[in-house]
């Protein structure tokens, strides 16, 4: 039961712009009834920040959601004790001190090789070629499962996403995602049997990662089978639509470019103004388990919610111009990590890898780095968005790129 007032939603128009249509509902019904969603959607930075938190009333733990059903329950279908206890065992393997101590130079290894092989190429299409296999790698590393090929991890991560928005319920999507599920559950397996028959050291890469972290906290087999899958659905897509699209909106941005390439700006800021602009992760659903007035909105319990993350970070309460794309604005409210408990547990791991190692390392490789005129970049999603495909071309001179060339320049990364 509720008194939301009612909001259409054209769903085909919402996939390739959820801007306008976002707007419209922030300005015209902030807390709205959307039948196409069947749920009640909130869309001001504000009202997202306080309900987020009010676990009591919007619960994550949704037992007959689609991510539940097809992926286990884990982390951040839980609430309260279950959810922290959860959180807690994972937390060495994504803390500032394992990215500190690991992470941030095993990624840079890691766009070190990967660029290697992309530099003679001369042209790419970059969400493909480059954020793909640099986000999958870096979740090999930090999963554990380096019996998964980047490429699989990146198949894999999209099978599960697509299985979890799946809300018109096409079987051969669910098909897909619990093909995804059953190769990495194999995966995962392979890989407890390995550690528990030879433990990693606990400050060692094999040894921080989530798989060897949770095995070691005394999580139970189903709780790590689902947590991995949760970081492997929550840490490719949204890393990997960062830095393909954050590179497409500098590159369409050059006085912008420009700053960060001198100095006057730091690729942090970039980071946070492309989440903002472009949130990966546009909502995130609740469970209505109690009672609450909205402002002249009230609900009861039963039904779902939605948290529009991408909603609120283009809320002009907060954000002069929010539809521009700006280096240089105060981006500290953005929610793209999210609001209340579940925010963001690889957040830190993902400043690393996208601020500090893909973006300066490519435009610092990539010399002369263009959009190729002739193949436009496209974008989708509203509930997952980012680019479809950015297809780029460079200036590639092969005496400047010997193989001494390119150590000296892993050298300077550091
Ligand atoms: C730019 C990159 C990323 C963005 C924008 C992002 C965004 C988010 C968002 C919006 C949530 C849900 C927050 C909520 O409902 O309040 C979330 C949760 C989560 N993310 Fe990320 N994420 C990113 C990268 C990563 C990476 C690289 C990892 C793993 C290494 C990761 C692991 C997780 C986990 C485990 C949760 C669940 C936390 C919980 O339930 O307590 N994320 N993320």
């Amino acid at each position: 039961m509720h008194t939301a007032p009612h909001f259409d939603i054209d769903m085909d128009a919402l996939w390739h712009d959820p801007y306008p249509q976002l707007a419209r509902l922030r300005a015209e019904a902030p807390v709205a009834y959307v039948p196409q969603l069947d749920g009640i959607v909130f869309t001001r930075r504000d009202d997202i920040d306080i309900w987020e938190k009010r676990i009591d009333i919007f619960s994550s733990e949704q037992p007959g959601g689609l991510m539940t059903r097809l992926m286990g329950q884990n982390m951040m279908r839980h609430d309260g004790d279950a959810h922290q206890s959860q959180r807690r065992a994972m937390q060495p393997a994504v803390s500032p001190r394992a990215v500190q101590r690991h992470w941030r130079a095993a990624f840079r290894e890691a766009a070190v090789r990967v660029l290697d092989e992309l530099v003679p190429q001369g042209q790419a299409d970059l969400c493909t070629d480059y954020a793909m296999t640099l986000s999958g790698e870096a979740l090999r590393l930090i999963t554990g499962l380096d019996n998964v090929t980047a490429h699989e991890m990146d198949a894999h991560s999209q099978a599960m996403i697509d299985g979890i928005s799946n809300y018109a319920g096409e079987t051969d999507t669910e098909a897909r995602c619990l093909s995804a599920v059953a190769a990495l559950d194999a995966a995962i397996e392979a890989r407890l049997d390995a550690f528990a028959a030879s433990p990693p050291d606990p400050d060692s890469i094999d040894g921080v990662s989530v798989i060897a972290v949770l095995q070691r906290a005394g999580a139970t087999h189903d709780q790590i089978l689902a947590n991995v899958k949760l970081v492997i659905s929550g840490g490719q897509n949204e890393p990997r639509d960062a830095i393909a699209g954050g590179a497409w909106a500098l590159l369409t941005h050059p006085d912008q470019l420009a700053c960060l390439m001198d100095g006057t700006v730091g690729w942090d800021r970039a980071f946070d103004e492309y989440l903002r602009w472009m949130a990966p992760i546009g909502m995130s659903p609740r469970r209505i388990a109690g009672s609450a007035e909205i402002g002249d909105v009230k609900i009861t319990p039963g039904g779902r919610a939605f948290f529009m993350f991408g909603a609120a970070n283009r809320d002009p309460a907060h954000f002069t111009d929010p539809d521009s794309f700006d280096i240089t604005r105060d981006t500290r409210k953005h929610i793209a990590f999210g609001a209340g408990p579940h925010f963001c547990a690889g957040a830190f791991a993902a400043r690393a890898l996208v601020a500090d190692v893909a973006l300066p390392m490519m435009f610092e490789r990539l010399g002369g780095l263009r959009l190729d005129p002739g193949r436009p970049a496209g974008f989708g999603g509203w509930a997952f968005r980012g680019p479809l495909t950015v297809h780029l071309c460079w200036d590639y001179d092969r005496a400047e790129n010997t193989a001494g060339k390119t150590a000296d320049r892993e050298e300077k990364a550091r």
